[in-house]
């Protein structure tokens, strides 16, 4: 083993220690301690934004109009669907997910929800009362 080799061993290890001490309290959905020991995402609560938003050009996900700090998405249950899916969305009085939400990546329409499409926040975000940190000038040009 080359005096080098050896050096970047104690080197990775050392990297990996500094990470599981950092983010000891964070882990992954299968129970793993995640090293990512990145500043933590700033927890803004969500807005309810009466009358939703316009979108800016055909096919994009449209913005969610109401708080979602309650609802989780994870491998056992979305909490979006309780209002949003096929089953659920008259009671709910709710929109129901898009038609293309059925569609296999073959445009081959399945009789339940694409699981491409599960992760709902994936493509729509919800608005925080953050003011935004440079203009916006989608589409003036
Ligand atoms: C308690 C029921 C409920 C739950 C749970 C819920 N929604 Fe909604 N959602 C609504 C209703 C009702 C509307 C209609 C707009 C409004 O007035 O808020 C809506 C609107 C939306 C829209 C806007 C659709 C459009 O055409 O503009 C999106 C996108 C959306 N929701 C996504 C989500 C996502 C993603 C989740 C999970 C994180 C979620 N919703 C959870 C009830 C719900
Ligand atoms: C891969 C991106 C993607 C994912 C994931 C996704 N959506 Fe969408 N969604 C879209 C796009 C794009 C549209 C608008 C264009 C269309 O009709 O497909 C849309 C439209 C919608 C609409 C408006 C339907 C209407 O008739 O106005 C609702 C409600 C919605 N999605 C809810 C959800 C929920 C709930 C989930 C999770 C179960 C989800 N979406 C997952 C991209 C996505």
């Amino acid at each position: 083993m080359s005096r080098g080799f050896v050096a970047l061993l104690f080197g990775t290890a050392a990297v990996c220690l500094s990470g599981t001490v950092w983010a000891a309290d964070v882990e992954s959905l299968r129970g793993h301690a995640v090293t990512d020991s990145s500043d933590p995402a700033l927890n803004k609560a969500t807005l309810a934004v009466p009358g939703g938003f316009g979108v800016g050009w055909e096919e994009q996900p449209p913005m969610i109009p109401h708080p979602i700090d309650k609802y989780s998405i994870d491998l056992r249950q979305n909490g979006c669907l309780k209002c949003h899916s096929q089953a659920t969305f008259e009671t709910a009085n709710a929109p129901r997910v898009a038609e293309s939400h059925f569609l296999d990546r073959d445009g081959k329409k399945l009789d339940r929800l694409a699981p491409r499409r599960y992760f709902c926040t994936q493509c729509h975000a919800p608005q925080t009362g953050a003011m935004p940190l440079v203009d916006n000038v989608f589409g003036e040009r």
